[in-house]
């Protein structure tokens, strides 16, 4: 455990745990929620607004971030968090899933990938070494360990191969990462849908020893099904004295059903990215606000949300923003989403310390399964 940086479990029920990450920066209440913010930005929102809807924590990118502005430079300006103007903590992803996802003409080995950027077309390579010294140079708080996320259908072979060379990545991200006080670091369990990949990956991560761990290789197009039965066995088979993050998830359901079998921490970019395409989560499901139904609709979006959208704004007006390409329509949108994904991690943090969280749960299902009003 790097100084500075701990965990502490305040209550379980069930499988469903509360607690807090402390760090130098500031604590993170868990089950936590970190908005994504790719490129130095939560899209839409001044930082300020973020910490306002309850978020302890952001995510940033390795990725996008060494391609644009260049992490050097983020580090002659003081690191990420003065360059974004948040001073909390922030996570940082490592690189090679987004590679695989958004980078062109890759080539992957046992030392790393070399790809060209989405951006500009230049040359660059990633590894478990540059990935630890970029993550370092933007300043990263909770840096994660350089893995390979193999894409998707894949056979056992592929993904047991796969997970083996992450794991091999994950000791030398450990042994690039050194000591550094106030720094976590968390490895990244792979091993797709077979328990038996879950298990080793879980052992390697564990005999090597990290401040976290994240379960990787999910919410990319198994469903949620075959998502849950991997989160049946696989937090349970991580330390229980630390952290467990669900990386990349997801809807509030999948938040929802995660927390119940034992993760701490998730991100995803639907709350802000589902804000600028017209879509509002609420207590009673998805609303789509370009639809005509909101057209002459004087009520707020959700009358019980003390969000600045549903506080101030009738449906009609964000409706006729967003047909008319408004910016303050992604900036509502976003707003109330990021506020409604923290108040169910809120009311999901409550209920398990008061050991009802059997209760809030079936009270959310009810809420989503009966539809905008
Ligand atoms: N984001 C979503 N899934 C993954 C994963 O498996 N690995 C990494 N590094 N990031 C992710
Ligand atoms: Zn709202």
């Amino acid at each position: 455990m790097s100084d500075g940086f701990s965990y502490e479990l305040h209550a379980t029920d069930g499988k469903a745990r509360t607690g807090v990450i402390r760090t130098p920066r500031g604590d993170i209440r868990t089950p936590a929620f970190m908005p994504v913010g790719t490129a130095g930005t939560v899209k839409a929102m001044m930082p300020e607004s973020v910490r306002e809807t309850g978020a302890d924590i952001l995510l940033g990118n390795t990725y996008h971030l060494m391609l644009r502005p260049g992490a050097e430079r983020v580090a002659r300006l003081g690191g990420l968090h003065r360059f974004m103007n948040w001073d909390r903590p922030i996570l940082t992803d490592s690189g090679g899933f987004q590679v695989m996802s958004l980078s062109d003409l890759r080539k992957l080995t046992e030392e790393g990938v070399t790809f060209r950027s989405h951006v500009d077309g230049s040359k660059h390579h990633l590894s478990p070494e540059t990935s630890m010294e970029i993550q370092r140079l933007l300043g990263s708080d909770i840096v994660m360990c350089f893995d390979e996320c193999p894409a998707l259908p894949a056979t056992e072979e592929q993904v047991a191969a796969s997970m083996r060379m992450s794991m091999r990545w994950a000791q030398r991200s450990r042994d690039a990462f050194g000591d550094r006080p106030g720094h976590a670091l968390f490895g990244i369990q792979q091993g797709g849908v077979t328990p038996a990949l879950r298990e080793e990956s879980a052992r390697a991560l564990t005999e090597i020893g990290f401040d976290g761990y994240a379960i990787g290789g999910l919410a990319v197009g198994e469903g949620q099904e075959a998502m849950f039965g991997v989160l049946d066995y696989a937090p349970g088979m991580l330390p229980v004295d630390k952290p467990r993050y669900l990386m990349g998830v997801g809807k509030p359901a999948d938040i929802v059903g995660a927390v119940a079998r034992g993760v701490d921490m998730m991100d995803c970019v639907l709350p802000s990215r589902s804000g600028r395409t017209g879509q509002a989560f609420t207590r009673r499901g998805v609303v789509n606000i370009k639809n005509a139904r909101h057209a002459d609709d004087a009520r707020p979006l959700d009358e019980a949300c003390t969000c600045p959208a549903c506080r101030s704004y009738s449906r009609a007006y964000l409706h006729h923003v967003f047909r008319a390409g408004e910016m303050i329509s992604g900036m509502l949108l976003t707003w109330h989403n990021l506020h409604y994904f923290q108040q169910i991690m809120a009311g999901m943090r409550a209920a398990i310390a008061e050991g009802r969280f059997a209760d809030w749960q079936a009270d959310f299902d009810r809420g989503q399964a009966q539809g905008d009003i």
